[in-house]
């Protein structure tokens, strides 16, 4: 498969400060958002939902691409349209996530690996019929006294390899998300020292499959501390934690960077990629950008509730929260204004 298809892709997502927009929560987490709010975990509720984010009006502005889940590729509007339709003629591009989700890993105590490698091939060429050129795999790790161990590291890094391989034989650009999560007690220092151990590993590993890094993205997390640490940071010290983590570990022929959000309120991801850019521009090799879930889909899910009538509203809200990302990516390019990442 000619690399120059994957490099095109990668250039269309985000031409114009664009970034990704992640609805691609599984029925489980769909649904787990959806009791939250009390909306009925149907099969129409979510399509009504999916149907309500991918019409908003103008979201080709800021989303260069959106990222599916199996069961949304294959729905269409109230009216019939195929949704793959819908976004080609918005001109947003098509991506899926393929993984099956975590498993236990046995053999070690609180750890997952991601499943979803068997078939992935057939998969493949079935979504790229459906017009989908990227794809999405998230690896997770969890951070605690003895986690993440080498072993869990290392089998997740082997089946974001294998993925990013067979996407890229298929002319299909993966999108590679090994992500340290929030959750815990961890300090910012805590999340630097694990990303970049994880980051370092995986594109050795990514290096051994032979996976070409000019043809991917990577999805990583902010470096940032845990949810219930005491200490939390100011948006600068997570800018740049995050851009040194970055610089240290990932490799320059990568073409681009789009964080997760991770469970930061819309505010603050926003605030730290605006930081990033402002703070750091002209020492960023890649193009740096998003591609966010709940930090552009929360506040329109509040608001809608599950009902019609509040449909314009969310569409208001999600369009408001996804223009905000790609302004923060025109943060200062003048180098005076620059911090040293180190002091
Ligand atoms: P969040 O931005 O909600 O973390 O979701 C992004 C994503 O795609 C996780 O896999």
């Amino acid at each position: 498969m000619s690399k120059q298809i994957l490099v095109d892709t990668i250039k269309q997502l985000f031409a114009g400060n664009k970034g990704l927009l992640a609805i691609d929560e599984s029925n489980a987490t769909c649904n787990k958002r959806f009791a939250v709010l009390g909306i009925p975990q149907t099969l129409e509720m979510r399509r009504k939902y999916r149907e309500l984010l991918i019409t908003t009006p103008g979201l080709n502005a800021s989303v260069g691409g959106i990222i599916l889940y199996d069961e949304t590729i294959h729905q269409q509007t109230g009216k019939g349209i195929p949704f793959t339709d819908l976004l080609q003629d918005e001109g947003i591009i098509i991506g899926i996530k393929v993984d099956t989700g975590t498993k236990p890993l046995a053999g070690f105590h609180d750890e997952k690996i991601t499943e979803g490698l068997d078939g992935l091939r057939d998969r493949l060429t079935a979504y790229k019929k459906l017009g989908v050129k990227f794809a999405k795999w998230r690896a997770v790790f969890s951070i605690g006294e003895a986690r993440p161990s080498l072993g869990c590291i290392k089998a997740n890094a082997n089946a974001l390899a294998r993925y990013a391989a067979l996407c890229q034989e298929s002319g299909i650009v993966p999108v590679v998300e090994p992500e340290i999560v929030m959750a815990g007690k961890h300090s910012i220092e805590r999340c630097y020292e694990v990303t970049e151990q994880v980051l370092k590993l995986l594109f050795q590993v990514l290096y051994d499959y032979k996976v070409d890094l000019e043809g991917m993205i990577l999805k990583p997390n902010m470096v940032i501390s845990g949810n219930d640490s005491a200490v939390q940071n100011t948006v600068e010290e997570v800018a740049r934690a995050t851009t040194q983590c970055l610089l240290s570990s990932v490799p320059a022929s990568v073409p681009a960077i789009a964080f997760l959000s991770g469970g930061q309120s819309p505010e603050q991801a926003s605030a730290h990629l605006k930081a990033i850019h402002t703070l750091f521009k002209n020492r960023l090799p890649w193009t740096v950008t998003f591609s966010f879930g709940r930090a552009i889909q929360q506040p329109a899910l509040r608001v809608w509730q599950g009902q019609q009538a509040n449909d314009t509203a969310a569409q208001v809200l999600l369009y408001r929260q996804a223009s905000l990302d790609p302004t923060a990516l025109q943060g200062a390019h003048d180098s005076k204004n620059q911090y040293a990442l180190i002091q």
